[in-house]
């Protein structure tokens, strides 16, 4: 197949770059970027020197797209929407955004997180791509939205809780290192204010909450309410580390590990564990390491997951989604080691 990475010297669009390259089924691949045009891909991404000495090449999305399989998009947010009409002119067989612009079909809850929508009439034509739940209803697809980093973990821990009677809606705690923000610096993302220093932010409004809101409200068919997402920016470059809280309606039985094992069992990019999962475990892996308890009265649930924001969280998981939706095994291009410690 012959690809093309539209925003290839970013951070997700570089770990995505480092991922396409190496899959099997991908022959070619052009990668983009405004600022970095004509400049080799190895000097803006070193761990790449090894698979290729391509340069990053200047064309327009357009012209990028043109007599390719698939298109990746990694642009900044509202990036994808300015671009899409010109990319789906040249008939991509698959196009995979990793931006938020198309994995809302809510536009009411894309206006209350985003503001007005700049391509309203082109997002049915996407499918939300949480690709350890949807799986190979996937197939087929022409258009694919890759989850957000905070947004996949929190859905990976709320998934299995939706079949169990809940006291209140879950309270998810995450934690995300500094990549999560982008390869440009700003005062809250460069090394002095990151180094030694945790902080909330977008707090009661972050907007990884619109996807999980629309998604757990379609998995327990309510139309109101859902979980709160309470996001932290730690003192690491990558990964996310999230805990959820949430109380029972009525003592488990035996459901919740039953809950945790028919979710996720014969899924290969989850490992279910049984103590809570160490971020430098999932960290250079397209895994979701999850595990939970349940309090010795039986009424409280934990539930502890670690990603790899810019693989799980990000390229990796685009990857998942492209091969369901072409019929590859799920985990083809993804089952590489990586280094550890790390
Ligand atoms: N970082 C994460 O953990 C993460 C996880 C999941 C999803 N995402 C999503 O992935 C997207 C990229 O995030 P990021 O963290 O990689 O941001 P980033 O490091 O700031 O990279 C964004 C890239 O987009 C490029 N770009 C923007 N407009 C372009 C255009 N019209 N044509 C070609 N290139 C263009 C910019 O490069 P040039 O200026 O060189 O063109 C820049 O390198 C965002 O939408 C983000 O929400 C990020």
């Amino acid at each position: 197949m012959r690809a093309a990475v539209i925003g290839a010297a970013g951070y997700a669009g570089g770990e995505l770059l480092r991922l396409v390259l190496q899959h099997p089924e991908v022959d070619e691949c052009i990668a983009t970027s405004r600022s970095q045009a004509g400049v080799p891909v190895s000097e803006i991404h070193p761990g790449l020197a090894t698979v290729t000495d391509a340069r990053f090449a200047g064309l327009t999305p357009g012209e990028a797209a043109k007599g390719r399989d698939i298109v990746f998009l990694a642009l900044e947010h509202g990036e994808s929407s300015r671009v899409m009409g010109e990319i789906l002119d040249q008939g991509p067989g698959l196009v995979v955004d990793l931006a938020a612009d198309f994995r809302l079909q809510d536009g009411q809850l894309y206006a209350q997180h985003y503001g007005v929508h700049p391509a309203p009439d082109l997002v049915h034509l996407f499918r939300y791509a949480l690709a350890d739940v949807i799986g190979c209803d996937l197939r087929g697809a022409r258009g694919l939205a890759a989850p957000g980093c905070f947004a996949t973990a929190a859905q990976l821990a709320l998934f299995p809780l939706r079949t169990l009677p809940l006291a209140t809606p879950p309270s998810i705690f995450a934690v995300t290192g500094s990549t999560g923000a982008g390869v440009t610096p700003r005062s809250t993302t460069h090394h002095p204010a990151r180094a030694h220093n945790l902080f909330a932010y977008g707090v009661m409004s972050h907007r990884h909450e619109a996807e999980v809101l629309e998604q757990w409200r379609g998995w327990i068919g309510q139309g109101e309410g859902g979980p709160r997402l309470m996001v932290h920016a730690g003192p690491f470059v990558r990964g996310i580390a999230l805990t959820l809280h949430a109380r029972l309606g009525s003592p488990d039985d035996g459901s919740v590990a039953q809950a945790f094992r028919d979710a996720y069992a014969t899924k290969p990019m989850v490992r279910l564990l049984d103590s809570p999962p160490h971020l430098t475990h999932a960290i250079g892996t397209n895994l979701a390491l999850i595990s939970h308890a349940v309090s010795p009265d039986r009424t409280e649930i934990q539930v502890m997951v670690a990603i790899d924001n810019l693989i799980k969280g990000a390229g990796g998981q685009a990857i998942q989604a492209l091969n369901l939706a072409l019929g590859f095994p799920e985990s083809t291009g993804l089952m590489t080691s990586s280094p550890y410690p790390s």
